[in-house]
Formats: C-alpha cells, structure tokens, sequence
C-alpha cells in the first residue's frame, strides 16, 4: 500500500542521504534561525499524544511555533473522543484532514503505521509502544554530530531496558547504517535486545557484544546511552521491581571512563543516572533534549516540503493469520489489514516486526 503523503515512521524507511540532509538543515536552522522564523506561516500541526511526554510533545509544538505554524492536538485521549469508544482510524482521519502534518504517539507497537493508512497529511511516529522512536534518534544523531564531530567509527555502550526501550532500538538501527560503528549491549538477560534489532545491525554490517557489567565496560566506550527502565511495559509490577535499580551511573563510575566519553539519554530519568552525575561535563543529556526541538523544526519543514510518497505495506494478508504478538496494533484495532512480509515459513508482521514461525 503506497500513500501519497511522506510518513515518518520508521528511520530506516529513508536512505541515510535523507538522514543527514536533514541534520545539515537542523544545524544552519541553530545558526541561522531567523531565516526560518516565518517558514510554516498558515499551516497547523495536530499532536495525538495517546501516552504521556513531556520533551517529545513540547519540544515539536515549539518547533513548530518557531516555525511560524499554529498547533493542535491532545497529550491526553482522556479529554478526547477516544473515552468515547472512537477507533485509531477514525481519530487520526479526523485530526489529519485538520491538519498539515499529524504527530502521533501511542502505547502500541505499530500504531503510527495503522494512522498512516488512512491519514490525509504526513503522519511522524513520536514513539509507538516499546517499538520504535526515529525522532528520538535524528535528536541522537544530531547529538552525536555536534558533539562527537562524527556519526562514524563510535563504540556505544547502550545501557538498561534494551527489550522495552524503543529509542535504543530506533538508534541502533540507524547507527549500525554508518561505518565502522561497534554497540556494547549492557542488560540484564531479561532485558536483551531483540533479536529483529540485531538482525538489523548485523544485515547493516555493525558489529555488537552484549554483556551485563556496567563497570567493564565503561571504559571502552565513546559514547554511554543510558536508558530507564520501562516501568509501563511490563507485565507486573513484581517482573519491573527484579529489574529497577540494576544498572546506576553515579560519578565514582565516570572516573573509569575516556575524559571524551559522553552520556546520553533520552530522558526522563528515574534513578539510572545520580543526579550527582549532572555537573560532569562529559553529561550531554540535557543538551541532547535541545538539540531534538531543532532537529524536529527541521524535520516538520522536511515532511511539509516533501513530494515523497511512502511505501507502508509491501506484503501480503494470508487468510486466517494473525500477529501472534498481543502488543501489536493488529490485535487491537480489528479492521487493519494483517499484512507479512517474506515468504515459506518465516512471516514478519509489518506493523511490528515481530516473526511469526508457521508449521507446515
Ligand atoms: N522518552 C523516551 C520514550 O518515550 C524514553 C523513556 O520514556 O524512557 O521512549
Ligand atoms: N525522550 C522522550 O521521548 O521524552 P518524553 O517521553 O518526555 O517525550
């Protein structure tokens, strides 16, 4: 199914050209913002904001608003329709032919895919479920180009939720598309990254380890992503209390790591980072959340600008299958279409990538 507007849903669906013409427009948007300052004149963009944020959703209404647009939206469906019984599908159809440009964010996996079937403007994802988070990694790439000086040749220490953790997902994949670059998986084996992400890196040509010790590595690492633990994507509350508190970043362990290593994190923080932390200078998280509302300034005139059609669905809906994946938006919104790709025995669900294995 191929839709007539740009959607941004995942990073991967654009070449890493588009990745970094993007940046290069973040960073004259830093240099230069008053050439950009009336750009989005008359246009609007809605905020579906189905789950709670606070850096994601403000920091694209500031984008646009430096932008010269106008904003709508909800960052509760509470207060919409949705309390209503009201479908994904007829919500974001709705709000779309409201808007220029539709941001979405959403507790299951493959939500903004599901909106953009039906959207009538460009649909960005701004993090469905523990899936996938592409603006969260163009802020990370962003991040790491002013930062570092280079999107290349980095060993990254990843570090926390990397099962839930949907940015760690989003920026793996896309770093695993420049050269050179090695991932240090840090979990515990509950928490490992899954293996769709791995075969991801692998197939890109990047290069992992995964191991469990926060201190080992530290030392060989140029750049440490923490992350929180998904506390709301767990089954039970006693499965999340096994896991909190395993992996803290306190100064007496930045004494082991290079004087040039920098810690990101996407934020918002619970305990996996000391506050103490904060006044090493080698701390970039708070830097970081900036960089991402130019980045997305960047990215909402890219998508308004854009003439790119997007290829949503490639596969094919075999008769009497289904995702056997319960978080996936196809189990809860029926009147999708339940669409795989690949072929024999190997199925993957294209709304959340999970592999369904079938017996002949
Ligand atoms: N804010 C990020 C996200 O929405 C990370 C987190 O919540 O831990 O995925
Ligand atoms: N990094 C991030 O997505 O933050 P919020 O959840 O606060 O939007």
């Amino acid at each position: 199914m191929i839709s007539v507007y740009p959607h941004l849903i995942d990073l991967n669906d654009y070449p890493v050209t588009w990745w970094n013409g993007l940046l290069t427009q973040a960073e004259d948007i830093m240099n230069r913002p008053f050439l950009y300052a009336n750009s989005c004149n008359g246009k609007i963009m809605g905020t579906l904001f189905y789950e709670p944020s606070t850096r994601t959703q403000m920091s694209f209404q500031t984008a646009m608003l430096r932008l010269g647009g106008r904003i709508i939206g909800f960052d509760n469906p509470q207060t919409s329709s949705v309390a209503k019984g009201e479908n994904l599908k007829d919500t974001t159809k709705i709000i779309s032919s409201y808007s220029d440009v539709l941001v979405i964010r959403h507790p299951t996996v493959g939500a903004a895919k599901a909106a953009a079937l039906t959207a009538d403007c460009p649909v960005i994802n701004a993090g469905d479920g523990g899936h996938l988070h592409p603006t969260q990694t163009l802020t990370d790439l962003l991040t790491l180009k002013a930062e570092k000086g280079t999107l290349s040749g980095l060993t990254i220490g990843v570090c926390g939720d990397l099962l839930n953790g949907r940015t760690v997902h989003s920026l793996c994949k896309a770093m695993s598309c420049y050269e050179n670059n090695h991932f240090i998986m840090i979990s515990t084996k509950e928490l490992k990254m899954p293996s769709y992400i791995k075969d991801t890196i692998r197939a890109h040509g990047g290069t992992f380890e995964e191991v469990q010790n926060l201190e080992d590595a530290i030392p060989k690492l140029d750049v440490l992503y923490m992350t929180r633990i998904q506390r709301e994507r767990f089954a039970s509350p006693e499965e999340y209390e096994a896991q909190k508190d395993t992996y803290i970043l306190t100064p007496q362990k930045m004494k082991s790591a290079k004087s040039d290593m920098i810690v990101l994190h996407p934020l918002p923080r619970v305990d996996e980072i000391q506050v103490a932390v904060d006044d090493d200078p080698r701390a970039l998280y708070f830097k970081q959340a900036k960089y991402g509302m130019y980045v997305r300034m960047s990215l909402i005139l890219t998508m308004l600008q854009s003439t790119i059609k997007t290829e949503l669905l490639s596969g094919q809906v075999h008769k009497g299958i289904s995702c056997k994946n319960p978080k996936c938006i196809t189990n809860q919104e029926s009147y999708l279409p339940k669409s795989f790709t690949g072929t024999g025995t190997t199925l993957t669900c294209e709304y959340c990538d999970e592999r369904l294995l079938l017996e002949h």
